[in-house]
């Protein structure tokens, strides 16, 4: 059996660890004609060594078998030199189903490309939902989703939201079999299978540290990358009013800039509000860190201020608390539990979230699967293609 995975931004390839994983294991334990054989498409929308290579040295990835290096561009451009590169592979070569992942540009092309051809979709991290159209993952999942042939979705309200918007749930072998329609699983979240697996090699490989000279919980850990901060003076202006006000208290603030927010930066803030930040000692403004770097940065911070998906979910596996920068979430788990409070880009909200989460007791109940998601969804896709 043939799987062509397909990714492209930074998660995506973190994610695709703990596939490549389960495929290894599940080569092991089956005979040669049971055996996966999976091919790795990189699209090339991430593309520096910090964003994209490091992952793969890191975390034991197969290299890519195919990159397409599309790069940077508008969201229109990019995606169309991705849904051409993908087709011709997929034209090329045959595969029995595609394996995406989230909700990236990456995501969508692949959907595109794969079910315009008929090969079935396999969507990783299906059903999430922020409710807000402005966003372009928000238009990358919906439509994701309604190409897939199989829905994994990682929490109780993306299954939810699933069900409600009327696909069919089912984990049955039978049921894969009476028909080729649309199917929700809930499988759990493969970045929990990847942070439970790497926790203790981080802490032995990583001098993230004593590199910055940090000591557990003592430090905020701050990134910024969507486009309604990094685009916007007004919210990136509050966000980092409030990170250097958080620094002149005297905690340090450990910022790992993503290179969007990195080349915007010097446009959206005042020269006096880039000298204060850069002439800050307790700002630690540092290039995109690796995944064990930023699994310690995650363990260790007091609090996490984020408006990453995937940051906002790691920083609760490993029981830090997050202040979301951003109107809403996808994680709504996360805020129900406490854990996280929804502050928007204002610089107020930030400060209260930020003092409430350091002063209140704060629980992290078991709400990602138990650490075996991926391993989970590839029987699930061996039982439907066969
Ligand atoms: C993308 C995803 C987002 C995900 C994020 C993780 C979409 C629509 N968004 O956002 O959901 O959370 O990845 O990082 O797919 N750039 C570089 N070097 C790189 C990559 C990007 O300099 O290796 C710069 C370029 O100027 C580029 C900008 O960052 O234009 C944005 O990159 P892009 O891949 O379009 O989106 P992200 O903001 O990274």
């Amino acid at each position: 059996m043939r799987l062509l995975t397909i990714i492209g931004a930074r998660p995506q390839i973190i994610k695709a660890a703990a596939f490549s994983r389960a495929v290894a294991k599940w080569n092991v334990t089956h005979n040669i004609e049971s055996q996966v054989q999976e091919v790795i498409l990189h699209t090339g929308q991430h593309y520096d060594d910090n964003m994209s290579a490091v992952f793969f040295r890191e975390l034991g990835i197969p290299e890519p078998d195919i990159n397409l290096h599309v790069g940077s561009g508008s969201h229109g451009t990019q995606t169309a030199r991705m849904i051409e590169g993908i087709e011709q592979v997929l034209t090329e070569s045959h595969f029995e189903g595609v394996v995406l992942y989230g909700d990236t540009n990456s995501t969508l092309a692949g959907a595109v490309a794969a079910s315009k051809i008929h090969v079935p979709i396999f969507h990783i991290e299906a059903g999430l939902r922020s409710w807000n159209m402005a966003m372009p993952e928000e238009i990358n999942r919906i439509v994701c989703d309604s190409l897939s042939s199989v829905l994994f979705t990682p929490t109780e309200t993306g299954r939810q939201n699933l069900l409600h918007a009327g696909y069919v749930e089912t984990d049955s072998k039978v049921h894969f079999h009476n028909t080729k329609g649309q199917y929700v699983v809930l499988s759990g979240d493969v970045m929990y299978d990847n942070s439970s697996f790497f926790a203790t090699m981080a802490e032995q490989k990583s001098d993230i540290m004593s590199r910055l000279n940090l000591e557990s919980g003592q430090f905020v850990l701050a990134t910024i990358h969507r486009p309604a901060n990094t685009d916007s003076a007004d919210n990136l202006t509050s966000i980092f009013r409030a990170l250097l006000d958080i620094a002149n208290t005297g905690r340090k603030v450990v910022i790992p800039l993503h290179p969007r927010t990195h080349k915007l930066l010097p446009d959206k803030l005042s020269a006096e509000l880039l000298q204060y930040i850069s002439s800050n000692p307790n700002i630690y403004i540092i290039p995109p860190a690796s995944f064990f770097d930023m699994i310690c940065l995650e363990k260790h911070a007091s609090i996490v201020m984020t408006d990453s998906g995937g940051v906002q979910k790691e920083a609760f596996f490993f029981a830090t608390p997050t202040v979301i920068l951003r109107p809403e979430t996808e994680w709504v788990e996360i805020v129900n539990a406490g854990a996280g409070i929804l502050a928007d880009a204002d610089y107020n909200r930030i400060i209260t979230a930020y003092q409430e989460l350091m002063n209140k007791p704060i629980h992290f109940p078991p709400l990602f699967g138990d650490a075996h998601a991926a391993d989970f969804i590839l029987e699930k896709i061996v039982e439907y293609l066969n």
